[in-house]
């Protein structure tokens, strides 16, 4: 092959993989599609540029329509969030916690976390960001039935090891944490308090979670992509304001120099739409995502699924997280793509290994953003049984699936500036 040749086969595996998200039920619990106005954005001449530093005072020239856009871009994350201080300079939400250990704590400091085997994000595990910047983990008990920490364990664990940083947060995330009694714990022995809100950003701040910042949270951080449905990317808030604390002068310089050079200012523009469009439309979406949710969840359960959460109502989030037998979650995820619904394989709590787990983790939110509603979500349910209860040919189950999504291609809940909503696809066709 020539490198011609070479480039012309990477475009169309990126063209087949588009075909192939066109047909399929994307249910993966952290993704979500991006509005055609923040597709713009991507292929803007922002793509190129440097930025380092701040608007107003940055190492390179040509930054002067940039620094508007960020401006702009954290004016409307502080409305979005209704907090004092906003940061959309972090590339992930990974970024965002390095962000955050670089400037509040030091190697050797101790942190308390949630373990990953109960749900937490490997940014807080050893061989992830909280390993990487040295802290010493000191791990909470959790609650197996509820899915959230244990409260009593938790403040327990906080007020013995006496933590520089408590961090709160999930990447399995049903129900909220329960802040308020471990935050007060946490500032009693003088730590902050993180919160990572990567999953649930758009839920917080379409007013359908927790409102962690209220709750006793100094910091909070998450992924712009998810319920959040921006670029890929993260960003980090607080409601101190900057002139009342010396630590936030750290926080600012824990992303530039800690952890950034240049920030992805293409990323950074989409941001700021997709902040806009989740200030105009983020309330209802926020809302019908959980309705939506709740919906799967017990239509599933109402056909012998064991979803996770029955005595709660399953879930107050985007997610729903089933059993499917034991270490049996690589063969339903598996079953599931040949069928055409892309999910993930997740530990349940009986689990012990991430690589034979038994159970099956969903999100609502990007069919949400289809305008999909609670009708929809006892069809999706009736494909789930098909494929992993009656054992269905997966590609019979494929041919209802892509024609059921035919109907079900555009884009919801953001703004629509004439044109083509798949607009980058085009491009590349
Ligand atoms: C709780 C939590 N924090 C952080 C992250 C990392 O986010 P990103 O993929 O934006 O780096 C994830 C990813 O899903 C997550 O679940």
């Amino acid at each position: 092959m020539t490198w011609e040749q070479e480039a012309h086969s990477i475009r169309e595996m990126a063209r087949k993989n588009n075909e192939m998200y066109g047909d399929a039920l994307p249910m993966i619990a952290s993704e979500n599609i991006l509005s055609p106005m923040c597709q713009e954005m991507l292929i803007s001449d922002f793509h190129g540029r440097y930025a380092e530093g701040t608007p107003g005072q940055r190492y390179y020239q040509g930054c002067r329509w940039f620094d508007k856009v960020e401006t702009r871009g954290m004016e409307l994350a502080r409305r979005l969030f209704d907090c004092a201080y906003a940061d959309i300079r972090p590339t992930s939400g990974t970024v965002a916690n390095m962000a955050v250990f670089k400037a509040l704590a030091q190697p050797g400091d101790k942190v308390t976390v949630l373990d990953t085997a109960s749900g937490a994000h490997i940014s807080y595990g050893k061989w992830g960001a909280a390993g990487l910047r040295g802290l010493e983990l000191h791990t909470y008990p959790f609650d197996q039935e509820h899915m959230v920490i244990d409260v009593d364990g938790a403040t327990k664990v906080i007020r013995e090891v006496e933590p520089v940083l408590a961090l709160f947060g999930q990447s399995v995330f049903l129900f909220p944490t329960p802040l308020e009694e471990v935050a007060e714990a946490a500032h009693e022995v003088g730590a902050k308090v993180v919160y990572d809100a990567a999953h649930v950003l758009g839920l917080i701040a379409g007013g359908q979670f927790q409102q962690p910042l209220k709750e006793g949270a100094d910091v909070m951080t998450g992924s712009t992509h998810k319920t959040l449905p921006g670029p890929q990317g993260g960003m980090i808030l607080t409601d101190t304001p900057r002139e009342d604390a010396k630590w936030m002068k750290q926080l600012d310089w824990g992303v530039f120099p800690g952890v950034t050079s240049s920030y992805h200012l293409h990323h950074v523009a989409a941001k700021a739409i997709a902040f806009a469009e989740h200030l105009a439309f983020g309330r209802d979406y926020a809302a019908q995502i959980v309705a939506n949710a709740q919906r799967l969840a017990s239509e599933l359960h109402d056909r012998g699924f064991g979803v996770l959460g029955a005595d709660y109502g399953f879930t107050r989030s985007h997610q729903i997280v089933f059993r499917v037998g034991e270490k049996k979650g690589a063969w339903a995820a598996e079953q599931l793509e040949k069928a055409g619904i892309i999910a993930n394989m997740n530990m349940v709590p009986e689990d012990e290994h991430p690589l034979y787990p038994s159970g099956i983790r969903l999100g609502v939110q990007e069919l949400t953003r289809l305008g999909m509603k609670e009708p929809e979500m006892e069809e999706v349910a009736v494909f789930f049984q098909r494929v992993l209860q009656n054992r269905e040919d997966a590609a019979a189950v494929r041919r209802d699936v892509v024609a059921f999504k035919k109907n079900h291609r555009s884009i919801q809940y953001c703004f629509h500036p004439g044109g083509d909503p798949y607009r980058f696809i085009s491009l590349i066709q």
